[in-house]
């Protein structure tokens, strides 16, 4: 299985998020997690297209979109113009799963549902064609910082299992991800799970001194070490 770490740049220094998304690339990030929040669908507030736009020349590593918006198809074509890659959003937040997973795809982008700790997965079992990516959240959306919620493992499980059934009829790969809370210390037991893409946000940005470019290397070598286990 190969694994794939997504640093959320919401734990990034905003004031410096070129520089941020840059050197946790070259540290060894695969992915970039953006998360797009809309003070309504969640109660923060955080970035939109023009902060992607602004971000996509600093790599080429595939930007991960976050969606927690509501409603969430005007928003849509915007990311995929400003050069998001994979767009996921919470199907509570859209009248309609089936057509914006198409209106994702039809834009160019990779689709994905995201699933809230008490969201049931079967919102995934009659668009597993339109999917590329699920993503099961291990908090409650809204904020980086929060503790893993322990019941997310058996979700990851059950989504694992029904992953791996569409496959084998298939042969269609959909990356199963998770997102919150993820530290070195359960990113074993979690890819145990079943994940295969893990967000980590405070875990990464929160590592090392400000003043030293090289300050992700070390947080991202213990997080591949530790899955290098399983
Ligand atoms: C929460 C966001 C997460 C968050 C993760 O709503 O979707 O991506 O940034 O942060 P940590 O890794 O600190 O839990
Ligand atoms: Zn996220």
């Amino acid at each position: 299985m190969s694994f794939r770490i997504a640093p959320s740049i919401l734990s990034a220094n905003f004031a410096k998020l070129g520089e941020e998304v840059a050197n946790v690339i070259a540290s060894g990030a695969d992915w970039v997690h953006f998360d797009v929040m809309d003070n309504h669908y969640v109660p923060n507030l955080t970035i939109g297209p023009l902060v992607c736009e602004a971000v996509r020349p600093c790599t080429t590593a595939p930007i991960d979109v976050h969606l927690m918006v509501k409603p969430v198809d005007r928003i849509v074509p915007d990311f995929a113009k400003a050069g998001a890659n994979i767009i996921t959003f919470h199907p509570d937040a859209s009248d309609h799963v089936d057509r914006t997973l198409g209106l994702i795809r039809d834009c160019g982008c990779q689709a994905g549902l995201v699933f809230n700790p008490a969201t049931p997965l079967n919102w995934m079992d009659y668009v597993m064609d339109k999917l590329d990516v699920v993503l099961i959240m291990s908090v409650n959306p809204g904020f980086g910082g929060q503790s893993f919620i322990p019941s997310a493992l058996d979700k990851l499980r059950e989504a694992r299992a029904k992953i791996d059934a569409y496959t084998a009829r298939t042969g269609r790969q959909i990356l199963l991800e998770i997102d919150g809370g993820v530290k070195v210390d359960n990113i074993a037991e979690i890819a145990r799970a079943g994940a295969d893409t893990f967000v980590a946000g405070s875990a990464v940005f929160g590592a090392g001194k400000d003043s030293d470019p090289q300050r992700y290397n070390s947080v991202l070598a213990d997080l591949r070490t530790a899955l290098a286990g399983v």
